[in-house]
């Protein structure tokens, strides 16, 4: 099997502590921090090589936090290719309440990367990704980079004959399947803001699937349904998969562990049917998981017989 090449534009660390209650002003003290890579293609390429795939991770690396985030990748055994940036990799923050177990989710906008910075993923891309048979690019893109970079990303896939994966929403997502791609992953509320639809009924998505998949050009849609499990459509047929029950401690992650295991399954030779098992095997799997950890192999193997989609067409 090739690698399978993701890109992310917007990398972060992953801090993560616990404190008992946040309360504003006074000191919260805070249990000891754990750091991990972050950021939607790293964590794909992360949960490839945790099922035994090939990733090569591409990203932009920048500052003492870039050469931290390297570190980290390094300690992961994962495969990588960085450019160099002027402004400083991001970190993230969540912090979990022991008590409530709520976790809160801070976010930074992430550096703003300069067009020679953007030119040099592309080109990158090109040189990286000569002979793959899949490139994954998911996640928000950083500041600075033009709205279609997903469609020139699906446009560098094109010409060099791999398969393209999305997983972003928004106005990148809506430029990037003018250009057409392979598979595109949008959870509900993604998949409705790309389709202008006011209908949220589980009901109604079949069949708005079918009305994508005949106009544009794309050939696998995965509509992902958080605790519902998801929607498969190609043009061979339309499936519907429930998640095994499993013990949730944290969703995050989720939906990069789902685009993980459903591409290693795609770049393994598996009917898309097939591959859509792993997918929900890997996402479900990631909610056994504390914090920003991501599915475990031992976890999703153990969930990937559970899984039985139906077939709705
Ligand atoms: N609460 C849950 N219970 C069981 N399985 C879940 C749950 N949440 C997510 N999953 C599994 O993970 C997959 C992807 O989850 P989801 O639809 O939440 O993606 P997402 O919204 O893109 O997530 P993310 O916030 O990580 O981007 C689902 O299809 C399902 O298999
Ligand atoms: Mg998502």
């Amino acid at each position: 099997m090739k690698p399978i090449v993701t890109l992310t534009l917007n990398p972060t660390i992953d801090l993560s502590t616990t404190v008992d209650v946040v309360t504003p002003e006074h000191k919260l003290r805070c249990d000891s921090e754990r750091r991990d890579p972050g950021g939607g293609g790293l964590n794909v390429a992360r949960v490839i090589h945790e099922l035994g795939g090939e990733s090569l991770a591409l990203y932009p690396r920048g500052g003492p936090t870039g050469d931290l985030l390297e570190q980290l990748l390094e300690q992961k055994g994962l495969r990588r290719w960085s450019i160099s940036i002027s402004g400083h990799t991001r970190e993230n923050f969540t912090v979990t309440e022991r008590k409530s177990k709520r976790e809160f989710r801070f976010v930074m906008p992430g550096p703003t990367l300069a067009e020679k910075e953007w030119q040099a993923l592309l080109d990158s891309l090109s040189s990286v990704a000569a002979d793959a048979e899949y490139i994954v690019a998911s996640g928000s893109l950083a500041p600075g980079v033009p709205v279609d970079f997903y469609a020139r990303v699906a446009r560098v896939a094109r010409k060099q004959n791999a398969r393209l994966v999305l997983d972003t929403a928004g106005e990148p997502l809506l430029a990037a399947k003018e250009e057409g791609i392979f598979m595109v992953k949008p959870n509900r509320k993604e998949f409705r803001d790309m389709m202008g639809a006011q209908v949220d009924e589980l009901a109604a998505l079949p069949g708005l699937a079918r009305a994508f998949l005949e106009r544009e050009h794309a050939e696998v849609l995965v509509v992902s349904l958080g605790a519902d499990g998801a929607l498969l459509t190609t043009r061979q047929g339309q499936f519907r998969a429930q998640p095994p029950p499993v013990e949730t401690h944290s969703s995050v992650g989720a939906g990069d562990s789902f685009v993980g295991g459903m591409t290693l399954g795609l770049a393994r030779g598996l009917a898309p049917e097939e591959a859509f098992r792993w997918g929900i095997a890997s996402g479900t799997a990631a909610l056994l998981s504390h914090g920003t950890e991501l599915c475990r192999r031992a976890d999703t193997e153990r969930l990937f017989p559970l899984v039985q989609p139906v077939r709705l067409a």
